[in-house]
């Protein structure tokens, strides 16, 4: 009988040593793997509200947006700048100068010149055996860094009346600042979104740095037609051959990658409650920045109820602004100007060092490294911002950044 109980207490001790053991192991586990980033660090979620059926489909489109990767086989090319949305937009945050897209082409009266030769985007990768895109003489062109793909559904959502509300083409309010939308002829698979208004058969554009694009569904199909050379239902044409294939990527697969962007969440702003980032947002307020960078905008009806009738702070005007001759790389799309961009949004803006490998690259083409010189930048219709950016005090200029980060 007492063998077989020092056994037994052997047994136990070795199962607690064990066990011991074991506790030892987690603990220094939970010290060697980060813990999860926080929410409102995360850029790549669903908006909240979603349906399990909606939730679905975002999964299905997140799925196609960030693991698809084309080859060959399955259509890429033959000449190409990357492989799937994901390269170029990970964790949907801001790209890196790496995952940059030239544009090209001078354009004259009837629009871009260089469309047979290629433009307006260089692919300047090719299946071995093609020869990639090289910039035509005579042609200008311009870099864009990746931008954030989040809070899109809700920037779709508003309508045409709210953004011809904060344009002010000849600057009647004498403000210096004369904000257009960018009108273009728009392809005739897309359909109207709803409060649409279309002058002279032209549409107002809102999406990409230039506003080039009507909706998703646009930005979606140019995107694997002309980022990864996939053709669609609705783009049929080979960027390289101009000949028309079966399509490459399906209409299902079009369709969730659509949803999927409308149903990305918006950043969600941190520090609110921090009294110097609250001050920064009345500088923001004083020194003109937000007469471009719009605080609030609202969405109209839509038939999922998440991003339906609601208000949003994405600090963008969706108008083009003249930035000045700094900011002019002689390149246009549509009625925009070479020296005119898009209002960026800027929620989002402190997060973009987790996409950018650990520091800023802003403006279009990622020139700029911090929040600051970005500022500094600032020309043409925003000089005046600019200047009174330039004369704030140190603390001033502080509590402004630290609001600028908190987004
Ligand atoms: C080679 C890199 C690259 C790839 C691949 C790529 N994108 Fe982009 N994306 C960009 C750049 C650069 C822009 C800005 C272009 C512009 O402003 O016109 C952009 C803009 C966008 C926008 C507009 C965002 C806004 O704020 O207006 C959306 C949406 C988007 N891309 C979705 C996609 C989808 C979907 C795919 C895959 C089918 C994709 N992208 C593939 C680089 C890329
Ligand atoms: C006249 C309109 C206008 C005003 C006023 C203005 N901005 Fe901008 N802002 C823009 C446009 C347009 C761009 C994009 C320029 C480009 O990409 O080359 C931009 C870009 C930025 C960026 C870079 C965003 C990014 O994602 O790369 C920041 C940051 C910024 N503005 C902050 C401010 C601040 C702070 C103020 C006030 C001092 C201000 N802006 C005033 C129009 C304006």
């Amino acid at each position: 009988m007492f063998v077989p109980l020092l056994i037994q207490i052997y047994d136990i001790m070795k199962q607690l040593i064990l066990f011991a053991n074991l506790f030892v192991l987690l603990v220094s586990c939970e010290k060697l793997v980060p813990s999860l980033p926080a929410d409102d660090e995360l850029l790549d979620g669903p908006v909240e509200g979603l349906t399990s059926a909606q939730q679905a489909i975002f999964l299905e489109g997140d799925a196609a947006f960030n693991n698809q990767v084309f080859t060959a086989e399955t259509g890429l090319g033959s000449i190409f700048v990357a492989t799937s949305c994901g390269t170029c937009h990970a964790g949907d945050g801001k790209g890196h100068p790496f995952t940059t897209l030239t544009r090209f082409g001078q354009p004259d009266t009837n629009g871009n010149q260089f469309l047979n030769q290629g433009a307006p985007q260089l692919q300047n990768r090719a299946l071995p055996g093609f020869t990639p895109e090289q910039i035509p003489a005579g042609a200008t062109s311009s870099k864009f860094t990746p931008p954030a793909n989040t809070g899109l559904g809700f920037i779709e959502l508003v309508s045409d009346a709210d953004i011809l509300a904060m344009a002010d083409p000849n600057d009647a309010d004498g403000d210096g600042i004369s904000g257009v939308p960018n009108w273009k002829h728009i392809p005739d698979y897309l359909e109207e979104l709803d409060n649409t208004i279309s002058q002279n058969g032209k549409y107002i554009c809102r999406f990409g740095k230039k506003a080039g694009a009507y909706n998703l569904l646009h930005q979606t199909v140019n995107a694997y037609n002309q980022d990864i050379g996939i053709t669609s239902v609705f783009e049929p044409k080979d960027v390289y051959s101009g000949l028309e294939t079966d399509p490459e990527v399906s209409t299902q697969v079009v369709n969730d990658v659509v949803f999927y962007l409308q149903t990305l969440k918006a950043p969600i702003q941190r520090n609110q409650d921090d009294a110097q980032v609250q001050q920064g947002g009345q500088v923001f307020i004083n020194i003109g920045c937000e007469n471009c960078h719009k605080q609030t905008l609202t969405t109209g009806f839509s038939s999922v109820d998440a991003l339906s009738n609601k208000e949003f702070h994405p600090y963008t005007d969706l108008l083009l602004h003249d930035m000045g001759s700094g900011l002019d790389d002689g390149y246009t799309e549509g009625g925009a100007l070479t020296s005119e961009w898009r209002t960026p949004a800027l929620w989002g803006l402190g997060l973009s060092p987790n996409s950018q490998g650990g520091q800023y690259f802003l403006l279009h083409d990622g020139r700029a490294t911090t929040i600051q010189q970005a500022i500094e930048m600032h020309g043409g219709e925003a000089e005046n911002s600019n200047i009174q950016f330039q004369n704030l005090s140190q603390t001033e200029k502080d509590v402004l950044l630290k609001f600028l980060k908190s987004l």
